[in-house]
């Protein structure tokens, strides 16, 4: 099954399951611009809740024609929101292909031209002739240069070998290290901290703010994709979730004040911290105030916590064990100590929650969300270079990628319902046996499991996967997604996104 007859499919179980539109018509609700509340997305008094796709690159494309063309496919399969990069960095004018900003030496220069800002504006007004709407990007917390010190037949990067064009991967747009390199810095999280890169970073923002504030195809302004403390450049040992926060903060004030029409986002992967400081604390709803009428009692969803995690995982764990026990396949966690197997199943659930709710991401999604000029929550759910929970002996490769991204979706729910707002699901992918010689991840220019790749050793190390059935094969792929958009309807989310719809240009480097 291709794409997008998948997405066919996709996007008819997605309305079938789907709420019926709500009745209720507030002032803010009845806009023609989207809103967002505790209830989801509404735009002109009706709810909306939506099936969409990632294409980073949509005004990278040569012709006017193609743009349309693309979008009017897109639109065909159902599909209701296109999430783009709405920045396109460059350190030095390429002869070639569009850029929006050059960011050299401390300066900034924007390209309103042809191959500037115009193919955003073409791409903005055709998603709102073909009545799609735009999730606009502003930056990306990846853009990893290639290594040029490796001798050329030891290199597997596709960005310094140019075996693939500028823009095809999704961390080749410019970005935060960018600025940080262009700026005369050494640490990643001085693009949060340091004043200039602010300004600039600003100064950008407004402009393209300010093309848009009045289109009603922009679905949100998304502050940046992924934002963390760390990135492949180093961080500084200051640099806290609180940090990432509040740049969020600060950034989401900054528009709001230019741009009273749409929703701010934040883009992040959702990693949170269940224990750390928070910035914006949810506070519980004041217990003095009269109980609600009969009916009327707004479910109150608890914020996740380190025992939760710890408690569902281990039944999670006994229930697996059961099953593999019934059906006389039982294996047990454990390591050879002298010779002896000596199980480790019960010690390695309690030790830790990992790096999704731990706070070790250098982000949280939550306290990020509770910041009041943010309208909606996103996640992402990439389990080939994510680890959601340890693996279940009793699950293979496979299993324990679909399982835990299965428990991290219901996880990323109830923490933006603790919150009270609306989450999306705004990129998820499978690598699949088929695609994993193409397959670049977002921290790398290269494809650690190309067979042309030299430096074998990579592989183990980046991605800690040993053969190739530890990736999905299609039919695992299309049994995935599909549990994947079973468990987000279920959950509650209000939009789910896949990554990526190649409809074009057959863009099989798949990062
Ligand atoms: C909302 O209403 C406006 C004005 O009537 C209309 O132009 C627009 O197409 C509507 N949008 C949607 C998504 O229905
Ligand atoms: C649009 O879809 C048609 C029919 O599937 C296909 O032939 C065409 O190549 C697609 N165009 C683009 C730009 O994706
Ligand atoms: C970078 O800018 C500084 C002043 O801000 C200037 O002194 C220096 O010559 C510039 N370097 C380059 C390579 O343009
Ligand atoms: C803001 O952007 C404009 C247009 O690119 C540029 O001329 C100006 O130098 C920028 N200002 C700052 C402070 O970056
Ligand atoms: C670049 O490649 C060389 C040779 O393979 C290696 O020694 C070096 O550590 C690499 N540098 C980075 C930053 O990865
Ligand atoms: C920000 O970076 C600039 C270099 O681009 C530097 O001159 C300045 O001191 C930095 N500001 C802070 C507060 O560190
Ligand atoms: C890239 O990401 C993977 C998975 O998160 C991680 O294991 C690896 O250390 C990262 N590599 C770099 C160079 O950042
Ligand atoms: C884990 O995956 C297996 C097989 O894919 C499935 O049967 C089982 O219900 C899942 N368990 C949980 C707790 O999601
Ligand atoms: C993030 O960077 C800090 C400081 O360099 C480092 O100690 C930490 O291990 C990094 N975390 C991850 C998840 O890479």
């Amino acid at each position: 099954m291709n794409l997008l007859s998948y997405f066919w499919l996709l996007t008819t179980i997605w309305s079938c399951l789907a709420v019926a539109p709500s009745r209720t018509i507030s002032k803010r609700g009845s806009s023609s611009f989207v809103s967002s509340s505790k209830d989801g997305f509404s735009v002109n008094g009706s709810s909306l809740r939506f099936v969409g796709t990632n294409l980073y690159w949509l005004s990278t494309l040569e012709s006017n024609d193609d743009i349309w063309n693309v979008l009017k496919n897109i639109s065909d399969t159902g599909i209701k929101v296109v999430r783009i990069w709405a920045f396109n960095d460059v350190e030095t004018i390429p002869e070639t292909g569009t850029w929006f900003q050059l960011v050299q030496n401390g300066t900034t220069t924007i390209n309103d031209g042809p191959n500037g800002l115009q193919k955003l504006d073409t791409v903005v007004q055709m998603a709102e002739q073909q009545g799609l709407y735009v999730i606009l990007s502003l930056t990306n917390n990846w853009n990893p240069v290639p290594n040029t010190t490796s001798s050329s037949t030891a290199s597997p990067d596709v960005l310094a070998s140019v075996s693939i064009p500028r823009n095809t991967l999704s961390n080749d747009y410019g970005g935060m290290d960018l600025y940080v390199r262009q700026f005369g810095l050494q640490n990643h999280d001085d693009f949060y901290t340091n004043d200039s890169i602010l300004t600039a970073f600003q100064n950008y923002t407004k402009q393209i703010v300010s093309r848009y504030f009045n289109s009603p195809a922009v679905f949100s302004w998304e502050l940046a994709n992924d934002a963390r403390c760390n990135s492949t450049i180093p961080t500084s040992p200051t640099c806290t979730t609180q940090t990432v926060t509040q740049w969020h903060a600060v950034m989401a004030a900054f528009i709001a004040s230019l741009d009273p029409n749409h929703i701010v986002s934040a883009g992040t992967s959702g990693f949170q911290c269940t224990d750390c400081p928070k910035l914006y604390p949810i506070t519980p709803t004041a217990s003095p105030t009269p109980s609600p009428a009969p009916g009327k009692k707004r479910r109150s969803v608890a914020p996740l916590t380190k025992e939760q995690i710890i408690r569902q995982r281990a039944e999670s764990r006994r229930q697996n064990r059961a099953a593999a026990k019934r059906a006389g396949t039982l294996k047990e966690d454990g390591i050879m100590i002298r010779g002896r197997w000596v199980s480790t199943a019960t010690r390695e659930v309690s030790s830790s929650i990992g790096p999704t709710t731990d706070g070790s991401s250098g982000v949280d999604s939550q306290d990020i969300l509770n910041i009041p000029n943010i309208g909606f929550g996103s996640f992402q759910v990439f389990p080939d270079q994510n680890t959601y929970a340890p693996n279940d002996p009793n699950l293979n490769t496979v299993q324990n990628k679909i399982n835990s991204s299965l428990t991290w979706i219901q996880q990323s729910a109830q923490s933006a319902a603790a919150v009270g707002k609306p989450v999306v699901l705004n990129a998820f992918g499978l690598v699949t046996q088929s695609n994993l010689n193409s397959y670049v991840p977002f921290n790398l220019t290269y494809a650690p499991y190309a067979s042309s790749t030299a430096v074998t050793g990579v592989t183990a190390a980046v991605l800690d996967a040993t053969s190739t059935t530890d990736f999905a094969d299609d039919t695992q792929q299309e049994q995935g997604y599909s549990s994947f958009l079973q468990m987000g309807n279920s959950a509650g989310l209000a939009g789910i996104m896949q990554y990526q719809v190649n409809t074009f240009l057959s863009r099989d480097v798949f990062d």
